[in-house]
């Protein structure tokens, strides 16, 4: 990146509509979080806003499903994710809220410069009414089948199975969500964005970062699959896009517009706005001038999202900046892929997530555990995985093994023989390093290699791939180990204590070093590790720059004499009982597909798999012999089945919805190859096949009483 006098981050906005899960996380606030905090370190000018998302029918449908009203609904959302967001570590500047006073205004303002300038069209089209509800539908209040992938289940503004944005009129056997009807057309009047006519100067800033000549930003700076997704939708032809709705809920159309009576901004206009609003409320706490983070051109502007919503900000927003005329345009989009979670995508409807105020709850102190599994597996480039296992490795592996170790041994030895006191050393003092090709200067070239890790570090976080930069955060406390485990220091006291001396106070140096690029990534570490080392606080106020300084210059990062914190162990081994917990949680909420939420809808249809994949999975008739309840698990019962050749047990989630007695002798179908697994200690070897009807009721799948037990379905 070239270099800029201020850099202005984004998060998307999530909808205050629910919880937030490890997969919002991953896609749009860990990873800025850690590139805020790191140029922060770096001593730069850089601002990181974000906000709830609070209009818009996510929320008007959930507010409608939970009987609330639409304020109460982010009410209460609002107040969660501030909870969440802090608790976790996401070190936003602002979080503000897109039903603020300031917002509507903001969005207002945006929207009479755009009507001024004469950038809209105004088009009577055929909109899609309920006529049982009386009202107008948004997109999201119809459902029908997608035109393009056949999926049943799409949405009047986007399928969710192959990723096309839709309009509801594209779809097939549209239907309203509200009352199920078909909707009929009526007329209605909106303000257009004529994407179509910026189509042009749109392909030329994303293709080559130049607008009007001017050189904008680096193609070869973004991700592939960002450049990808917004070629496609280019070369499919951009349609002239509606910034208005007919709602009861958002921003109201502003008064001195003709025709403004029942319209509000369609909430990706007023959405990405309310990073600009969040920017104003922060300037006007802080006494800042907002205008240079929006409209200098010596800002980096940086979105952060998942990569649902590449096309609002790649095209959709950079159009609405510029068509105001004032606003700079993104530098970068380093958007991310979905994180799934023990292999399936993870999904709010089905509760097969993990919501992270839960987890902040069960696993209290443990935010930088999360943390670490996340980046290390965050989805940069494609789709990636959450599993318990992988968190329960990372943790016992990498951050107790490894670097908690490297602290805790380092510490230990420093109080054995220094009376917990930074050794001073001789210069000249010899030891080996790790490839023993060091003499008299190795501690000197320790601290050298020392800094060339860390601008590696640092070019991979500028990269925005922060696996990698994680990796050598790693790497450097590997290479402490190594200098411990080559120096022996615990064998060698009586013999050499000068030699002691100078590896221990190499040890520290490194911790010092530790202590502050750990903090993008493990800012809670971070903190208790300064604490052990009696060092200052971190303000991330350039402290980053200054130790590169230190270093660069030969200065020590941590003085002889300084007193030490006595030892602890900064991560501790999560053993498996913990991880089971989990996973039986998740696994009894996959069980039973919970009622109450999505059933009038339809599941999209699940990725491809080829013949070889179905053949894989071995289903077989049985019947159920025996069931009894287990102990304080409400949903799950223990059935005993006849499978012909053998009897098996396996638990089952259904006890909420049939008892042990009207089961025994029911006929059902087996996935008998499953993988064992135990929940709540009993073992389970196998999955009965459940259809569950539109109210969430389920039946067995059960083959006819001529199919003997043990038969193959396939
Ligand atoms: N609320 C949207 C979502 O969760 C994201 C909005 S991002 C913004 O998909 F740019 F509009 F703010
Ligand atoms: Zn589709």
């Amino acid at each position: 990146m070239r270099s800029f006098k201020r850099i202005l981050v984004t998060s998307a906005l999530p909808y205050a509509n629910g919880p937030l899960h490890i997969g919002h996380l991953a896609g749009a606030y860990l990873s800025a979080d850690i590139y805020v905090r790191f140029q922060r370190l770096m001593g730069k000018d850089i601002l990181f806003v974000c906000g709830s998302d609070e209009h818009g029918a996510a929320i008007t449908i959930k507010a409608m499903k939970e009987g609330l009203t639409p304020e109460e609904v982010v009410n209460k959302y609002h107040a969660l994710f501030e909870k969440t967001f802090k608790g976790i570590g996401i070190s936003f500047d602002i979080y503000h809220r897109t039903s603020a006073e300031l917002h509507h205004l903001t969005s207002q303002e945006f929207f009479n410069k755009l009507y001024q300038n004469g950038e809209f069209e105004e088009k009577e089209t055929a909109q899609y009414y309920d006529e049982k509800a009386g009202r107008f539908l948004a997109d999201r209040y119809i459902m029908g089948t997608c035109p393009k992938c056949g999926n049943e289940d799409a949405y009047g503004d986007q399928c969710e199975k192959c990723g096309s944005s839709l309009s509801p009129t594209d779809l097939i056997n549209p239907k309203s969500t509200l009352t199920g009807e078909k909707p009929v057309l009526k007329n209605t009047t909106h303000w257009y964005l004529p994407l179509d006519k910026y189509e042009n100067w749109l392909k030329e800033w994303i293709e080559t970062g130049k607008l009007d000549g001017e050189q904008l930003h680096d193609p070869a700076e973004w991700k592939n699959h960002v450049l990808g997704q917004c070629k496609s939708w280019l070369d499919g032809g951009l349609q002239p896009r509606a910034m208005t709705r007919d709602l009861d809920w958002g921003v109201d159309v502003p008064h001195n517009i003709p025709g403004h009576e029942g319209k509000k901004l369609y909430v990706w206009m007023d959405a990405p706005i309310g990073y600009i609003s969040a920017t104003k409320q922060w300037a006007l706490e802080h006494g800042k001038d907002w205008k240079l983070y929006w409209q200098d051109k010596d800002t980096a502007l940086i979105h952060f999202i998942g990569k649902d919503n590449i096309v609002f900000h790649c095209l959709i927003f950079p159009a609405i900046l510029k068509a105001h005329g004032d606003y700079i345009l993104p530098y970068n989009v380093p958007a991310n892929q979905f994180m799934n979670l023990e292999g399936r995508k993870i999904s709010t409807s089905k509760n097969w997530a993990i919501w992270v105020h839960e987890y902040l709850d069960e696993m209290p102190d443990k935010q930088d555990e999360l943390r670490y599994t996340m980046i290390k597996n965050m989805p940069e480039l494609k789709d990636s995985e959450f599993t318990w296992k992988a968190y329960q490795d990372a943790n016992n592996n990498e951050l107790v093994n490894n670097l908690a170790n490297f602290i805790n041994r380092v510490l230990v030895l420093t109080h054995k023989y220094f009376e917990g006191k930074v050794p001073s050393f001789d210069e000249d003092v010899d030891f080996a390093g790790p490839e023993d090709q060091y003499e008299s200067t190795f501690h000197e070239t320790e601290l050298i290699r020392i800094f060339d890790d860390i601008h590696l570090m640092a070019d991979h976080i500028r990269a925005f791939d922060f696996r990698s930069a994680l990796k050598t955060v790693m790497d450097i406390s590997t290479k402490g180990n190594q200098i411990l485990q080559f120096n022996e220091p615990w064998k060698n006291f009586k013999e050499d204590p000068d030699q002691v001396a100078a590896v221990l106070n190499l040890c520290l140096q490194y911790l010092a070093a530790l202590s502050i690029i750990i903090r993008p990534f493990l800012p809670f570490t971070s903190d208790k590790l300064r604490q052990l080392l009696n060092t200052d606080p971190i303000l991330e106020k350039g402290e980053l720059e200054a130790m590169l300084e230190d270093l660069s210059e030969g200065r020590v990062l941590i003085p002889a004499g300084r007193k030490l914190q006595s030892p602890v162990h900064l991560f501790t081994r999560i053993d498996d009982q913990i991880i089971q917990t989990q996973i039986d949680k998740l696994m009894a909420t996959d069980a039973v597909e919970p009622t109450g939420d999505d059933h009038h809808s339809f599941e999209p249809v699940k990725d491809e798999i080829t013949y070889e994949d179905f053949m894989k999975m071995d289903i077989r008739s049985a019947t159920i012999v025996g069931a009894e309840r287990i102990p304080k698990a409400d949903k799950l019962l223990k059935l005993t089945l006849d499978l012909g050749f053998e009897e098996r047990t396996v638990v089952s989630g259904i006890a909420e919805h049939f008892s042990p007695e009207e089961v025994v002798g029911k006929r059902v179908s087996l996935l008998a190859n499953l993988a064992p697994r135990k929940l709540r200690g009993v073992e389970s070897k196998g999955m009965i096949l459940m259809a569950e009807n539109s109210d969430g009721k389920l039946s067995f799948v059960s083959p006819d009483n001529s199919t003997e037990n043990g038969r193959t379905i396939k």
